[in-house]
Parts: structure tokens; sequence; C-alpha cells
């Protein structure tokens, strides 16, 4: 018996010997295609806070302490406001990066279904901040100064379409700026093609705010509502 059992190890030992051999000798997976380069400057990497190379570094650090300023009441912050400096929603792992901040819009559908951007009154019925679908979470008052100033903005109950949108990453965007208008009508267009007309991207013209008179096909904001960055920003 112990010298069955023996040879029974020795054979289970050969077959494992044999076994490894096989995976040893299995020829290599062939390397998958490389990528193609598009050419043109790769995005950078490294989240160092240090610029891409379209500014120079002095000139980007400038513009970093101007997005991680905190607004005070004396700087023109408020009466309604969501947050006190642009690094409180786009910070990670570094200024510019998206995090778990949302912001709240709301509306209601109107006659036909389509929708209406709300009327929000504040300050107990005094005042109606009007056409605005954007609902600030944050209000300067009321405060040792104006106690009786109560003008946080509070969703309607009527406003039944309710939405957070989360803050969304903006390194990079400087490339998005960049893309050619016909690059997003074609992609709109080559979309329709493929899926018979279920979805068809839609490119839409907006005013340049810095460049009164152009439009653009717009690609940021959550209806892309603009085409620049510095549109954007100026609305933020
Ligand atoms: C309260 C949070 C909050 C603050 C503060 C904030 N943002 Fe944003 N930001 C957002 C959210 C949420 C979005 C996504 C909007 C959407 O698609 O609905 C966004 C989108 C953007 C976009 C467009 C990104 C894209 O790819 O479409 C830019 C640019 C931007 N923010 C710049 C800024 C700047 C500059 C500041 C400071 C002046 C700022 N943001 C302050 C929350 C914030």
């Amino acid at each position: 018996m112990a010298f069955a059992s023996r040879s029974l190890r020795v054979t289970c030992l050969a077959l494992l010997v044999a076994l490894c051999g096989a995976c040893r000798q299995r020829p290599p997976t062939p390397p998958s295609k490389p990528p193609v380069d598009p050419g043109g400057p790769n995005a950078a990497t490294g989240f160092d806070n240090l610029s891409n190379g379209v500014v120079t570094d002095a000139t980007h650090r400038e513009d970093l302490a101007a997005f991680d300023d905190v607004e005070q009441i004396a700087d023109g912050l408020g009466p309604l406001y969501n947050a006190q400096s642009c690094r409180e929603c786009h910070q990670h792992p570094v200024s510019g990066g998206p995090s778990q901040v949302t912001e709240l819009r709301v509306g209601h559908n109107g006659p036909g279904g389509r929708f209406v951007n709300p009327d929000i009154p504040i300050g107990r019925g005094t005042t109606v901040v009007n056409d605005r679908t954007l609902v600030n979470d944050r209000a300067i008052c009321p405060n040792a100064q104006f106690p009786d100033s109560e003008i946080q903005e509070r969703v309607p109950d009527g406003e039944r379409i309710r939405t957070t949108r989360i803050s969304l990453n903006l390194l990079g965007d400087g490339f998005v700026e960049a893309v050619d208008d016909t690059t997003l009508e074609r992609i709109g267009r080559a979309q329709c093609r493929r899926t018979n007309g279920k979805i068809c991207g839609q490119a839409l013209r907006v005013p340049i705010v810095e460049a009164p008179g152009a439009t653009r096909v717009g690609r940021f904001g959550w209806k892309n509502q603009h085409a620049s960055l510095l549109s954007f920003s100026g609305d933020a």
C-alpha cells in the first residue's frame, strides 16, 4: 500500500511538472494592436498643478490662485450663491478636478408638455427669482446684520421636475474647447445614420460671450449653452 501511494504521489508530481511545462511552453498571446496616435499634443497627466505648456507655470499659478480664491460678501458674494470658491466643487485630486458636490435644477411641464423654467419666491414672497432653473443652495442672510432677511431659496411644491448635476472634471477642457465645430456636427450626423435616426446628437450654435455677434457649437454646461471656457466661467 505504502508503495502504491508513493507511486501515485510520484505520478501526480510528474503530471504537475508536465502541466507546468505545458504552461511555460504555451505561446505568448499576441500583443493587442497599439492605439493609433491621432497626432497633435497629448493631454497632460500627473495632477502636478503645473501648466500643460499653453501658458507659463507662473501664469498657471496665478490662474490657480483665482480659481482657489474664497469670495466674501465684501468681494460681491451673494445674496444667493452655491459656494465661495470654484475649488469647493472642482477639487479632486487637485483644483480643477471633479467632486461629489451637486447643483440643483428644477422646473415643471407646461402646456403641450414643454419644460417651463420656475419662478421662485424668496424673502417670504417679497421677491421672486424669475425664469431660472438653478436653485442656489446658500444665501448671505439672515445674518447678524439682517436678522429678518430670510432669502434662502426653497423649491416650490409645483416644480416637480428636480435633478441634481454633479461637479465635472475641468482638467483637459481646453482640448474640448479646441474641437472644431465641424467635428461635433459630423459626430451628430454619424450617430443618426448608425442608429437609423434613434439617436441624433444635436449641435446647437450658441453666442460666444467674449466675442459679441459670433456663435459656435455649444459644448459646456447642462444644455451645452456655452462654447468657450471664458463664457462658462463668467457665468459660473
Ligand atoms: C457649487 C458647485 C460648483 C462651483 C462652486 C463651481 N462649479 Fe463649475 N460646475 C459645477 C457643476 C455641477 C457643473 C456641471 C454643470 C452641468 O452639466 O449641469 C459644472 C461645470 C463647469 C464647467 C463646464 C464643464 C463641462 O465640461 O461642461 C466649467 C468650465 C466650470 N464648471 C467652471 C467653474 C468655475 C470657473 C467656477 C468658479 C468661478 C466653478 N465652475 C464653480 C459645479 C460648480
